[in-house]
């Protein structure tokens, strides 16, 4: 029937171009050797970030957290959490509860960060942010209490104690002058002084990643990474003190931020990294800096999308060589597209709309290769991932001179979240490059939330058994006194 001779006709067009788009796609595709090369590379690069001498020069920053224990289910209380650097700003009221072992958050506020904020001064991000706070406490009711406050800042910071903390550098789409260098958590207390309506108690200073690996923790307490794939991304781990060798001490654990976002700053991935990935750091608001990142998360994954859409175009691939006002437009290719692109029965239909959208005049084929080319950017995504990961999970298995090691990782982020397959893709290529580690991977619950909130009670709970170590030793040293 005429039917069957259009179908086959479209699969004939489809086949014929897609093996010359597929030229476009190559390198993008990264083969299981060259992610385990990746991986030897990464893992050299933790090393140096962990040295005492090598780590300043480091693209891999590993950053020692000061937190040195995950929940152990005696943490209690009520907690303020702020939550900066992902989608939303958000302050929440959480309580942390002993005998259910729960978490709960009480309540909480999105405050939306304008542009001119992400990127004015340092000053005025603060006072900003002073102001949500204020606005939630007189909502709550909470403005004469000083409670504790567990910050997620999901930034690399150099982190002297819990409660100081040094921004290295922006990353994601903050740039905001005079805190690169700065302790934080005295920017925003100076912010709250200058307000001088309502005061916090202890602050403690969180990762995100390391807010997922807490909030997990509390449910399983095998949980010792974390692991970020949404705007931005990043993973922590429990680290063996005697290899932290910028923290004095040997003995147990400690969380490392590591920062695997900067992994290629010092140009060791330019073997893979693509045209198309070139151009998106060269035009993002900090060239040079997080290459990594720039080719997995999501604040970047719709721009490569979006150039290799243009390009295609370009060369007549796609569109019959049409291209449009919003296609040329940095930024109008949302990374969200791509996962309604690939969901499994409407992703079709949902391409057609989009490309709409954006001023196409699409056909079938069209949309066909529109979806090959969203497949190939969020596989290499998940790839890179998933050779991260790998790194990770073989490291601690060999601190522990095991033969196979059994973990669990709290993931977060909306491309793991929200991505139809991301999550399978990952996860089936870290079984492949860490066969000797069975992995369980738990999606968080609110780790920038909750799990700051955590952090700050396992923070708390430890300050206060050294209290009372140290009154103990004082006693016992006053009784030999006696003596
Ligand atoms: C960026 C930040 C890092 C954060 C990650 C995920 O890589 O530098 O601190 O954990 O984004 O939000």
């Amino acid at each position: 029937t005429t039917q069957t001779i259009a179908r086959s006709y479209i699969i004939f067009v489809y086949l014929s171009l897609s093996l010359q788009v597929k030229k476009y796609l190559k390198p993008f595709l990264l083969s299981q050797e060259k992610l385990q090369e990746i991986s030897a590379r990464l893992k050299k690069n933790m090393i140096q970030g962990l040295g005492k001498h090598t780590h300043h020069k480091a693209p891999v920053k590993m950053l020692p957290t000061f937190v040195r224990a995950t929940p152990d289910g005696t943490e209690k209380g009520d907690f303020l959490a702020l939550d900066l650097g992902g989608t939303n700003f958000r302050v929440l009221y959480v309580r942390v509860m002993e005998e259910e072992q729960k978490v709960l958050k009480m309540d909480s506020q999105i405050c939306a960060i304008p542009q001119d904020i992400m990127r004015g001064t340092g000053e005025q991000l603060f006072d900003h942010i002073a102001a949500c706070l204020a606005d939630f406490l007189d909502s709550q009711n909470l403005k004469g209490q000083t409670l504790p406050l567990g910050f997620t800042f999901s930034f690399p910071c150099e982190q002297i104690e819990i409660d100081k903390s040094i921004l290295i550098h922006w990353t994601k789409g903050f740039s905001c002058s005079e805190v690169e260098g700065k302790d934080v958590v005295k920017l925003l207390r100076d912010a709250i002084h200058r307000r001088a309506d309502y005061d916090i108690g202890s602050v403690a200073m969180v990762n995100d990643t390391v807010g997922t690996m807490m909030s997990c923790g509390y449910k399983d307490q095998s949980c010792e990474i974390g692991m970020i794939i949404g705007t931005g991304t990043n993973a922590c781990y429990m680290e063996e003190m005697k290899n932290v060798k910028r923290v004095e001490g040997e003995d147990g654990r400690m969380c490392i931020n590591t920062e695997w976002g900067g992994f290629g700053d010092d140009g060791s991935l330019e073997d893979i990294q693509t045209q198309f990935d070139v151009v998106v750091d060269k035009t993002s608001i900090n060239p040079g800096i997080h290459i990594f990142e720039k080719m997995i998360s999501g604040m970047y994954l719709g721009e490569i999308v979006r150039l290799l859409l243009v390009k295609l175009t370009e060369d007549k691939l796609l569109f019959k060589g049409k291209t449009s006002e919003a296609l040329l437009t940095p930024g109008r290719f949302e990374t969200r597209f791509i996962s309604e692109i690939e969901e499994q029965d409407r992703g079709l239909k949902n391409c057609q709309n989009i490309l709409t959208e954006l001023g196409l005049k699409w056909d079938s084929v069209d949309v066909r290769l529109v979806r090959l080319v969203c497949d190939t950017v969020s596989i290499r995504s998940a790839h890179l991932c998933a050779a991260a990961l790998a790194t990770i999970v073989n490291r601690i298995r060999e601190n522990r001179g095991l033969d196979y090691l059994k973990t669990t990782v709290g993931v977060d982020g909306t491309v793991y979240r929200k991505h139809p397959n991301f999550s399978d893709k990952l996860q089936a290529m870290v079984h492949r490059l860490a066969p000797n580690c069975s992995i369980t991977f738990l999606v968080s619950e609110d780790g920038s939330g909750k799990g700051a909130a955590m952090v700050t009670a396992v923070a708390q709970r430890q300050a206060l058994s050294h209290l009372l170590e140290d009154s103990d030793s004082d006693r016992k040293e006053d009784e030999e006194e006696d003596k």
